[in-house]
């Protein structure tokens, strides 16, 4: 099992690592436009490798696609991070130049790879690359859902004072401040719904600090964080992979379902061998379908701002 992964950044980095920690793949292919920026990473990762006890092989390279020939699946994170007080859309203008040729170059090297897609802003960048590779549409996934699903199983444990591990709860719509849709009226503590311990109240709270989950971190980092996002994506690329059919909100293309078509916005997917292998139609409250429209709205006007 062979995976690229673009950007050597943190978020790549990140993503590399934890790929490398669950030792599922054979090699990881780190690439970054700095001259030595990825072989360093993955030089210094490798010398993880003893003591994080995994075999697989990192390694980097300065732009040179061939180094990716045949991976079976490619993450995107290149581009920029957003600054303290940026949205993800107003990295639009820089990324989708890079998400475009980054996405061109991995096809001609692996034609048959599956493409998930991470650079912001992600559901516009997962349709940008539908739109300019033509490639099957299960094959393109966009990484939102798995990390803002994560802060909301944080925030919701951090209420309920309770361990993570007694907590579910997703995350649909879009990957924007305004666009998440936090499905409060299915979270669970242990089966049992959340509702049943938490005030209105309380559970606003979580709903609202789940959407600015990452503008949160940002203000405190001066980035973009990393260590969720790299894991979120690693998850991902983990139940591709070994075809597990896990089920994550992702970013895919629609047509048709919930109503929505000629976009690509974070349902619940079944993530296999094929990549999106289903699309999940959950049964949404009124007001949850109604939150999801409104976000594909916001949505297809970040689209219409591609060129
Ligand atoms: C985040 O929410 C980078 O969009 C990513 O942290």
């Amino acid at each position: 099992m062979k995976i690229t992964v673009v950007g050597a950044g943190a978020v790549g980095a990140s993503c590399a690592e934890y790929i490398a920690i669950k030792n599922f793949a054979s090699e990881v292919v780190i690439l970054d436009i700095k001259e030595g920026f990825a072989e360093g990473k993955a030089m210094d990762l490798m010398q993880t490798a003893s003591l994080n006890n995994f075999d697989t092989k990192i390694v980097g390279t300065t732009n040179d696609y061939s180094k990716t020939a045949d991976s079976d699946i490619c993450v995107i994170t290149s581009g920029i991070p957003r600054k303290p007080g940026m949205t993800r859309e107003e990295l639009i203008g820089i990324n989708a130049g890079i998400v475009k040729e980054v996405s061109s170059k991995l096809l001609e090297s692996s034609p048959n790879t599956i493409l998930i897609v991470v650079s912001n802003p992600m559901d516009t960048m997962t349709y940008l690359v539908h739109k300019t590779t033509g490639i099957p549409k299960n094959r393109i996934i966009g990484m939102g859902g798995a990390l803002d699903s994560a802060r909301f199983k944080y925030r919701l444990a951090e209420a309920l004072n309770a361990p993570i591990s007694d907590v579910d709860g997703m995350v649909i719509g879009g990957h924007s401040d305004k666009g998440m849709v936090p499905l409060i009226s299915k979270a669970t503590r242990n089966s049992i719904k959340v509702t049943n311990f938490l005030s209105n109240e309380r559970l606003d709270k979580v709903r609202e600090d789940t959407k600015v989950g990452g503008a949160t971190l940002t203000k405190l980092l001066g980035t973009s964080a990393w260590y969720a996002p790299g894991a979120a994506v690693s998850s991902l690329v983990h139940s591709v992979a070994c075809d597990h059919n896990k089920i994550y909100p992702c970013s895919a293309l629609l047509q048709g379902e919930y109503g929505l078509s000629d976009l690509c916005i974070g349902v619940p997917v079944v993530l296999g061998k094929n990549g999106i292998e289903e699309i999940i139609e959950l049964d949404l409250d009124p007001n949850d379908l109604a939150h999801l429209t409104e976000s594909a709205d916001g949505v297809k006007k970040t689209n219409s701002l591609l060129s």
